[in-house]
């Protein structure tokens, strides 16, 4: 094994109980987080107590088969290392650091413990630029800090992976640093995909991944997250380079915790979480940090339980972030992807000082608009949209547009959506938003804005007279039930139960057409 083993130290098994294994040693008491063995290092388990004299406790990072009482187990001697070093560059690992790509050891490489101190605060520097994505809405509304922690929380399938992986996608190549991918309880095949799409991308030779996925024992996933790390920083203080870090999904690694204190025999916490959240939280993420030597960017997928964004894993979650972007299972289930809710959704970076005055005011000046698209919709599901104030339908119909024009085609879901996808530059984002605020497109159909990539397109798409789903709405107001996209077919986001009241946009695409040279 990579963990070396000094053979002086043996204790034996007192009691195994699921993942939580107690020792004795009678020579030498094991410090707490060192690494034994048993079972020729086929069983790994880390020190997390030392219950008296003579016995520790310790949590398996391994499933625990064929342990009996009396096994007899190693102290290693040392803590649980990880491979850092160039040869890790374009391989995959498990959170042992052996490699599982079915491919040679990594040669030319040291080990290093994964239980490291976050930097000290006279190291930690901190710059305001923007971390371009390519995504309108987010470059628009929510932008990303280099060097800054950003989060995407939703519940279960409204698209956190799917964005994740579209991020990675459109910075990975101008990213002249390493990324880092890290996947943490969520499904083996995913991890394969990427591996697979990184290959083909042949963005590989600048990436790392560490895989401790949901097959995996609670132990192992509590500490695949602190090995990933222990690679971003090396390439951060060593070899002084920027570093993505991308993890997929930090609320697997709080989850985890709360396997192993429940394990270890702690009271819980307020809806069963570890009273220890906070802490272990806090010791992984403080460690993703900015230093006079180099950046780690990090974006982390958050499962939200039930959706809750009040649960108490996404409450502390929050507290790190330089960004959060909530995707809301209501814009996901009207096809409005990616399923931004722009209303709950925050950077600090929004402000005139970094974007640039004009880009804050649009961003507020969208904001607005949609949050009194928001209020209104109360009255118009009572009333009707007839019996709004003229300024008001216009607010509406701006608003409508926006949603729209704030959804992209992905790279990701390129099978199976059928379109092509689009990185579009901030200025092509901000210039297409002031001009719906201006209402330039108010006679396009809002169809012609939806998954587009910059602005021009809609008129593009109006031109080849394309999707005009005027109809459709009609006969569909008021379902409320339509299916997700299929695959093949253009999605259309659903027509919300006012349509039909709502004046209808020309149709036919001379017209459009006309009105755009106009403008
Ligand atoms: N941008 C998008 N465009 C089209 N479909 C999407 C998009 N984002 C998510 N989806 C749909 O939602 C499903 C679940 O997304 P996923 O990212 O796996 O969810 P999560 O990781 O939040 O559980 C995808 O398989 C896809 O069908
Ligand atoms: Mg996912």
């Amino acid at each position: 094994m990579k963990n070396k083993t000094s053979p002086s130290n043996l204790g034996a098994v007192v009691s195994v109980r699921g993942s939580v294994v107690d020792i004795r040693f009678d020579a030498h008491l094991p410090p707490i987080y060192s690494l034994l063995h048993a079972k020729a290092g086929e069983i790994a388990i880390e020190v997390l107590a030392q219950l008296d004299a003579h016995r520790v406790r310790g949590i398996a990072l391994t499933p625990t088969q064929g342990l009996v009482r009396g096994s007899a187990v190693e102290d290693t001697g040392g803590q649980l290392k990880v491979p850092v070093g160039k040869g890790i560059l374009s391989r995959m690992f498990d959170v042992f650091g052996n490699a599982i790509d079915r491919q040679a050891a990594p040669a030319d490489v040291q080990w290093r413990t994964v239980h490291r101190a976050p930097p000290a605060l006279v190291r930690r520097s901190t710059k305001s630029e923007i971390f371009e994505t390519g995504i309108k809405v987010i470059d628009v509304l929510v932008p990303l800090e280099r060097g800054g922690k950003a989060g995407l929380f939703g519940g279960a399938g409204v698209g956190k992976t799917v964005l994740l992986t579209e991020m990675i996608h459109n910075m990975i190549e101008h990213q002249k640093g390493v990324s880092i991918f890290c996947g943490i309880g969520e499904r083996c095949r995913e991890g394969e995909e990427l591996y697979r799409d990184m290959k083909a991308a042949g963005v590989l030779p600048n990436m790392v991944m560490v895989f401790g996925q949901m097959n995996e024992p609670p132990g192992n996933r509590f500490r695949v997250g602190l090995a990933a790390l222990t690679m971003a920083e090396y390439f951060r203080d060593d070899e002084h380079r920027d570093v993505l870090l991308l993890i997929d999904n930090i609320f697997r690694f709080i989850q985890a915790g709360m396997e192993v204190s429940g394990l270890m025999g702690q009271m819980p916490s307020r809806l069963g979480y570890q009273p220890t959240m906070g802490t272990e939280l806090s010791g992984l993420e403080e460690r993703i940090a900015n230093t006079d030597t180099g950046a780690i960017t990090s974006i982390q997928a958050v499962y939200v339980p039930a959706d809750d964004l009040t649960d108490p894993a996404a409450v502390h979650t929050f507290s790190h972030l330089s960004t959060s972007i909530v995707l809301s299972r209501k814009r996901a289930s009207e096809g409005l992807y990616p399923a931004i809710d722009l209303l709950q959704s925050s950077s600090k970076m929004a402000t005139p000082g970094i974007v640039g005055e004009r880009h804050y005011l649009l961003a507020q000046q969208i904001r607005r608009t949609l949050a009194q698209y928001q209020d209104l919709k109360d009255i118009i599901a009572m009333l009707g949209l007839e019996q709004l104030a003229p300024e008001d339908r216009k607010v509406v119909a701006r608003a409508r547009r926006l949603e729209r024009f704030l959804t992209q085609p992905f790279f990701a879901t390129e099978q199976f959506s059928g379109i092509k996808g689009k990185i579009v530059s901030i200025k092509d984002s901000l210039d297409g938003c002031e001009r719906i605020l201006r209402d330039e497109f108010k006679d396009y159909p809002e169809s012609a804005l939806y998954m587009i990539g910059a602005i021009d397109e809609a008129q593009e798409k109006v031109k080849a007279g394309k999707p005009v789903d005027n109809v459709k709405r009609d006969s569909k107001a008021g379902a409320g039930n339509d299916p997700k996209p299929v695959a093949g077919t253009t999605p259309k986001p659903k027509p919300e139960p006012q349509a039909k009241s709502e004046p209808q946009p020309k149709p036919e695409a001379e017209h459009a057409a006309a009105d755009a040279h106009e403008s």
